[in-house]
């Protein structure tokens, strides 16, 4: 059965240098820089000095995981993601000490260690419910006790008017900072075609059904950082 609605070769990053699609990833995903604040303020607060085991769900070209990795530098990675264009540009960000490259699907992937913390920041919003809920399961049997999931992302609301609200307002921010006409087209697609949202509070609650504490820390028009502690 199917989980994800879409294909590695119809993203439209997979085809970018990575230079590109880092400048894009930011001007199209809304409050993109708060939210990798609020991460490293987590990590500095919560995991600082110990040693720690991370796994990326979808690293793209490492920006999420080379913050934690300042923050972190003892740390183990275990980065994950099905476009060997955007591995690759997360090789050339990371390096290679304490880090390991995985290329695959990874609700596909039997992974064989335990983690300290799970981060997938825009990386599983093209799964459907069921490829969700999956994941969630898998990403909570996949911590140790007391281990956290770092979950960032594009939701919508289940409030016709606020999903509309945010829809437009998301729709907005393309318009206003694309960099040119092709690159607003393919976000403007990729949001429209390629992205399956689901409502924040019933990725609460499939969270807590796998298990999880979940904590909003951000929810800014459709984009969201949930906390969830095992
Ligand atoms: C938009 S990037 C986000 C990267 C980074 N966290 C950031 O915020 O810039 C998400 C990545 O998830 C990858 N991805 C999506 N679905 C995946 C799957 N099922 N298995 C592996 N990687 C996946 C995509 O190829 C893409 O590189």
């Amino acid at each position: 059965m199917k989980s994800t609605n879409v294909k590695v070769f119809e993203l439209n990053y997979d085809h970018y240098s990575s230079g590109k699609y880092d400048r894009d990833i930011v001007n199209s995903i809304p409050f993109h820089r708060k939210m990798h604040q609020l991460i490293v303020r987590f990590i500095r607060k919560n995991l600082h000095s110990k040693p720690c085991a991370v796994l990326d769900l979808g690293v793209g070209t490492g920006i999420t995981s080379k913050l934690i990795q300042d923050e972190l530098p003892q740390a183990e990675f275990d980065l994950v993601d099905f476009s060997k264009k955007m591995l690759s540009g997360a090789r050339k960000r990371m390096g290679t000490a304490r880090v390991q490259y995985i290329f695959g699907d990874y609700s596909k992937l039997s992974f064989k260690k335990k983690y300290d913390l799970v981060v997938s920041v825009i990386g599983i919003h093209h799964q459907n419910t069921r490829g969700k809920k999956l994941l969630f399961r898998k990403i909570y049997s996949l911590l140790k006790e007391g281990g956290v999931f770092l979950f960032g992302d594009l939701v919508t609301h289940k409030d016709d008017k606020i999903a509309s609200l945010n829809q437009a307002l998301h729709f907005h921010h393309l318009v206003s900072k694309a960099t040119d006409q092709k690159t607003l087209t393919e976000w403007a697609h990729h949001h429209m075609f390629l992205n399956d949202l689901a409502p924040i509070e019933d990725q609460v609650k499939w969270l807590k059904e796998a298990g999880f504490e979940v904590e909003i820390a951000m929810q800014q028009m459709n984009t969201a950082l949930l906390i969830c502690r095992k």
